[in-house]
């Protein structure tokens, strides 16, 4: 059956025709494709085409769709089982890898997705501190908690306005919203309720909103004032966890938070998440302390059996500077694609987090991201499926390169992308 046939079926039986809002196209023109199946960097649609993929499951795949190891460890994984609600070894041999790739954290807990992580984190953290001011930033996305869609109050209101339905406005009445790399905002958030704060939540490379690289002395003032006030520093590395380096963020910039909030590459494609800590804020996780949190699937077996085979293959010598040559190539090539058609555009990039912005240079806060933009972004991702190359369906999402990415492909997509680009003129 075509994508077409399914799209029709789709709409009828799922809110918009899918289960997570930028799947339906909103942002592009076209119809969604349906993907009937993928393997390393190659996913094949319901009308049976073939496109280099750089969403991959908007970050898991860093391996690529498929890998055989990870497949083979589910595999076995579910020979034995799929879900024990007890505990089994392979959480600890998971938890175990990534406590040795995070060794400023002694503990972790597995749930079973980035916003279940993100919610639990600042559940300890408020636990912690006793405190329940929390303090994100405009353009940080951090899951669909509650208290966490706020968008900024206008005028002088500190604290913000429920961003999404349903979410009472009571409910963002403790969550204030600053812009990111303002750190006149910072300070006077600080300055006026910093006691009062439980935690700081930000991703420490925002990809988002777009790829907002931070500088690193705007992240070392988040750490500073947080440490100053007793409030807890939180990096939400649901995307960068594993991806940006050996670990992520925190490592690559020497800066070292409060609590750490994982998910997408440590379930290697299945549905995981994880929150970690020192072992002094960990114990105030139930049943060891007060702060609630429970989940019937969390650590699955079989998940953590993917999670544990993507981590050991990542962990490789030589992985990520692998990554990081590919990011650079592909990089290179699209600036020029664009250079050589007279097109404006940036390609801002975090070794394999990638993101082309149609404007002459990177913006670091959400401010200053042109959504007119976004347009072209659109006429871009149509023009890049009829030529066989599968971006994110937003504008305002980024690109990752796997380890499946050959130079070959990277040169096929950078071709179609100047191709477009020509046909424009
Ligand atoms: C930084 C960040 N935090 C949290 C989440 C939520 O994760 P999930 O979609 O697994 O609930 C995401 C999702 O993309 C994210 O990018």
């Amino acid at each position: 059956m075509s994508n077409n046939s399914w799209w029709q079926r789709a709409e009828k039986v799922l809110p918009g025709g899918v289960n997570s809002p930028v799947r339906a196209f909103k942002s592009v023109p076209g119809d969604p494709l349906f993907f009937q199946k993928a393997s390393g960097c190659r996913f094949t649609d319901e009308d049976d085409k073939a496109y280099i993929d750089w969403c991959l499951s908007w970050g898991p795949m860093i391996l690529g769709h498929a890998d055989p190891d990870v497949a083979a460890a589910a595999i076995e994984a579910i020979g034995e089982g799929t879900s024990f609600g007890a505990p089994s070894r392979r959480e600890i041999l998971l938890a175990e890898a990534f406590l040795e790739r995070l060794p400023f954290f002694q503990q972790v807990r597995f749930v079973s997705s980035g916003t279940e992580a993100v919610m639990s984190a600042i559940r300890l953290a408020r636990g912690f501190t006793g405190r329940d001011k929390i303090v994100k930033f405009a353009g940080c996305y951090h899951g669909h908690v509650d208290h966490l869609l706020v968008e900024a109050g206008s005028g002088l209101a500190t604290f913000g306005t429920p961003s999404s339905g349903g979410v009472p406005a009571d409910f963002s009445r403790h969550t204030a919203v600053l812009p990111l790399d303002d750190d006149d905002a910072l300070e006077a958030f600080f300055a006026d309720h910093g006691d009062q704060t439980a935690a700081l939540i930000v991703e420490p490379f925002p990809a988002n909103a777009g790829l907002l690289i931070q500088r690193r002395e705007f992240l070392e003032k988040c750490r500073q004032l947080t440490t100053r006030h007793g409030a807890l520093l939180i990096f939400d590395e649901v995307i960068t966890g594993f991806r940006v380096g050996r670990s992520g963020a925190a490592d690559l910039l020497g800066i070292t938070p409060d609590l750490g909030t994982y998910g997408k590459i440590i379930g290697g494609g299945f549905p995981v998440g994880a929150y970690a800590s020192g072992k002094e804020i960990m114990d105030h996780v139930s049943p060891t302390g007060p702060v609630y949190q429970a989940g019937t699937l969390s650590g699955n077996p079989v998940a953590m059996a993917a999670g544990l085979a993507t981590l050991e293959k990542t962990g490789r010598p030589g992985f990520y500077e692998e990554l990081e040559r590919k990011g650079a190539l592909l990089q290179s090539g699209l600036e020029k694609a664009a250079a050589d058609a007279g097109i404006t555009a940036t390609v801002v990039r975090q070794g394999s987090l990638w993101w082309t912005v149609f404007q002459d240079e990177a913006p670091r806060a959400f401010e200053s991201i042109d959504a007119s933009k976004m347009e072209i972004y659109g006429r871009l991702h149509r023009d890049l499926i009829d030529r066989g190359v599968y971006l994110a369906p937003s504008g305002w999402e980024v690109g990752f390169v796997s380890a499946s990415h050959t130079d070959e492909d990277i040169q096929q997509t950078v071709a179609a992308v100047a191709d477009t680009f020509t046909s424009w003129s």
